[in-house]
């Protein structure tokens, strides 16, 4: 295990530890590197505008006199910029006419007596706890009157998650290692490192000139941390396995860690998602348990918080070895409290953070709400981002109506796993004791071992969904490439997942190709797509094919023996993550992976989902990888986050590096890509 990697790309791309060894091939067929079967697109193009932001229609952006063509309520989707080269130069790039500005940089005041930002590092972990947090990364823009049904472009909740730390820049001169310091980490060292992770909650507002600024002052602005009190909520609530000294009862935890995607939910509230949180733990023990192993939980964590040397109970928690006489003695199940879709609620700024376990516990990327309908179950998907790890969907046992809507919709419902099957079908499969088929499964695994573990069974349905991935792995789910983000298609209602890469599929001991990662030593990604049986997101079957292999120029997309794409100078690029559909259907392809010629610097693509048209609209600085991004509702401001640049961005006169967003706005005021 890597002592104390203090690398800031630690977790980039390819940290993510193969813990799944199970052996899931249900495809014996390997095909060809490019997929040979017909595009199937379902449902008809307008259906589903409504209601991406718990909006009206009339609250979707629409395209502007700068291009005329649209379909009835629907924009086209066209792009309409000239697409930009790639770039090394430690500077964001964008298209001709459009301008760019860096905005609420790490360390910038939020809240309190709002402490300024210190060049020098010198900022404490008090002042790190009112400002914005470090490597931003999904955001989402909550117009400041839309609980009241509007739809305000000038005036929100920014609300962005802080994924980890990059610790040299985080402190004066870099942090203090335990080995150099009698064993122990300075308190407010760590102190700060908690404060830096988490999610900010930003009152911003643009003035007549279009100047954003923050709203000094206003109650809305927040800080969450990696300290933050939560409450565990959903069927997982209250299971033995999550009892702590903190919580005897295995009601709440603190904190919540490596924040990456999100997902806005249709009643107005944020999702943030814990990714790799296995990170953050050490385990002294010779054995781990299940809930530790099939996620990476190592003999030491990533920064040594547990070596606090003030010793207090928050940050000794982080060990989760077994100290104590009883689990309520000690912090062995600390980390059964991660691994969750964390809900916010950025109107109510008093409100306690609520971990829905329904959701399933992995190393959840993030969660896209598909559109709801009255009386309909919610219906959410979240990828886990680990090689060969899988793709799941919730959906609720109540029915949505959109005046009583909440989040304990999140708390009663069905967990599936998805299987792609080598025809172009696809299935859900349910991981529910109740469910006849997932049973057999369960109980024809009994004394086997799964992947790593011995396989004992599990105690109840909470057991499942907290070792989410070890029901999948029984229910025989289909191992992806390491699912990023998903986005559903307003108009058409398809839903897109980022398969970013995987670096070990098809090698020596590692599981070959299947249809739907058709790619050996997968080193550059692709997009997969599918379209629910009858357009409806809560069916159990779906139809998939992919919508691009990423890569480099030459890189073709063959549907049917026919090149759909081919790339090029203007949209060359590798490891597909982040991922968002603006709200005229246009797709947002943000990359995280080698910044090697012929690629450069990471960037961001927008994408006709129709044509499959593809152009580059954005070249972020060096080092970094461009994730995060909505715009406001009329698309006219467009946010995109920066996270972990290297150099002296985005001030060349500041030693060190600052993850930041970028504002990006037309010259002519008009809409972003059209
Ligand atoms: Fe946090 Fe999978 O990127
Ligand atoms: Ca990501
Ligand atoms: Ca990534």
């Amino acid at each position: 295990m890597a002592k104390h990697d203090l690398d800031p790309n630690y977790l980039d791309p390819n940290y993510e530890p193969v813990v799944n060894h199970s052996d899931n091939t249900p495809f014996h067929q390997v095909l060809a590197a490019r997929m040979q079967r017909r595009t199937v697109m379902k449902g008809s193009v307008g259906a589903a505008l409504a209601s991406v932001m718990g909006l009206g229609l009339a609250a979707c952006g629409s395209d502007d006199d700068a291009s005329p063509a649209t379909s009835g309520n629907v924009a086209t989707t066209d792009l309409g910029f000239k697409a930009v080269a790639t770039s090394s130069a430690n500077e964001v790039v964008v298209p001709e006419g459009y301008s760019s500005e860096a905005f609420l940089p790490w360390g910038t005041p939020i809240t309190g007596s709002y402490p300024a930002y210190r060049a020098d590092g010198t900022n404490t972990g008090a002042d790190q706890e009112q400002q914005v947090g470090m490597h931003h990364d999904g955001m989402h823009f909550f117009p400041i009157d839309q609980k009241a049904g509007g739809n305000s472009s000038t005036e929100g909740l920014l609300v962005m998650n802080h994924e980890y730390i990059n610790q040299g820049a985080l402190h004066a001169n870099g942090p203090t290692s335990a080995a150099d310091n009698g064993g122990f980490r300075p308190a407010d060292e760590v102190r700060k490192e908690v404060a830096a992770h988490g999610v900010s909650v930003v009152h911003i507002k643009r003035d007549s000139s279009g100047k954003w600024d923050v709203v000094f002052g206003s109650p809305f602005n927040r800080r969450i941390t990696g300290n933050t009190e939560m409450d565990i909520r959903g069927p997982v609530r209250g299971y033995s396995k999550l009892i702590t000294k903190y919580s005897p009862d295995a009601t709440e935890t603190r904190g919540t860690l490596n924040n990456c995607s999100m997902g806005p939910t249709p009643w107005g509230t944020y999702l943030t998602a814990e990714e790799n949180w296995h990170g953050y733990f050490a385990n002294g023990d010779v054995t781990q348990p299940r809930e530790q192993i099939r996620h990476g939980v190592g003999s030491s964590s990533r920064y040594d918080w547990e070596l606090a040397d003030s010793g207090d109970d928050q940050y000794v928690r982080f060990n989760v070895s077994t100290i104590g006489a009883t689990a309520a003695d000690d912090y062995r199940n600390e980390a059964n409290t991660y691994g969750y879709m964390v809900e916010i609620d950025p109107f109510t700024p008093e409100s306690k953070p609520q971990k829905r376990t329904a959701l399933g516990r992995f190393g959840h990327e993030g969660v896209i709400f598909a559109p709801v309908k009255e009386g309909q179950p919610v219906v959410c998907y979240s990828g886990d981002d680990s090689r060969f790890e899988y793709i799941y969907k919730f959906v609720s046992s109540k029915p949505y109506y959109a005046a009583t809507a909440g989040g304990y919709l999140l708390d009663e419902g069905t967990l599936y796993v998805a299987q792609f099957n080598d025809d172009g079908s696809g299935d859900w499969l349910p991981l529910d004791l109740e469910n006849a088929d997932f049973k057999a499964r369960v109980d024809a695994a009994l004394g086997t071992t799964v992947g790593d573990v011995a396989f004992s069974g599990f105690e109840n349905q909470a057991d499942v969904l907290l070792n989410s991935r070890l029901a999948a792995d029984i229910a025989g789910a289909t191992t992806m490439d390491r699912p990023e983000w998903g986005a559903v298609d307003p108009n058409s209602g398809q839903v897109y997942f980022t398969l970013t890469n995987n670096s070990n599929r098809g090698k020596p001991g590692f599981e070959g190709v299947n249809a739907a990662n058709p790619n050996e030593l997968n080193n550059t990604g692709h997009i997969i797509r599918w379209s629910e049986e009858g357009n409806d997101h809560s069916a159990t079957s779906f139809d998939w094919d992919i919508f691009v292999f990423a890569g480099e120029q030459g890189t073709e997309t063959v549907v049917d023996g026919e090149v759909i794409v081919s790339l090029t100078d203007d949209n060359i690029f590798n490891s597909p993550d982040g991922l968002w559909f603006d709200y005229n259907g246009r797709l947002w392809i943000q990359t995280d992976g080698s910044d090697a010629a012929p690629y450069q610097n990471n960037m961001m693509l927008a994408a006709n989902p129709e044509t499959r048209e593809i152009k580059r609209f954005f070249v972020g600085p060096q080092g970094c990888e461009v994730t995060g991004v909505v715009s406001t509702p009329d698309v006219k401001t467009l946010f995109v986050n920066i996270q972990h640049p290297d150099g002296n961005w985005p001030d060349a006169s500041d030693p060190r590096p600052r993850d930041a967003t970028v504002i990006v706005t037309r010259d002519d005021g008009g809409v972003i890509g059209a």
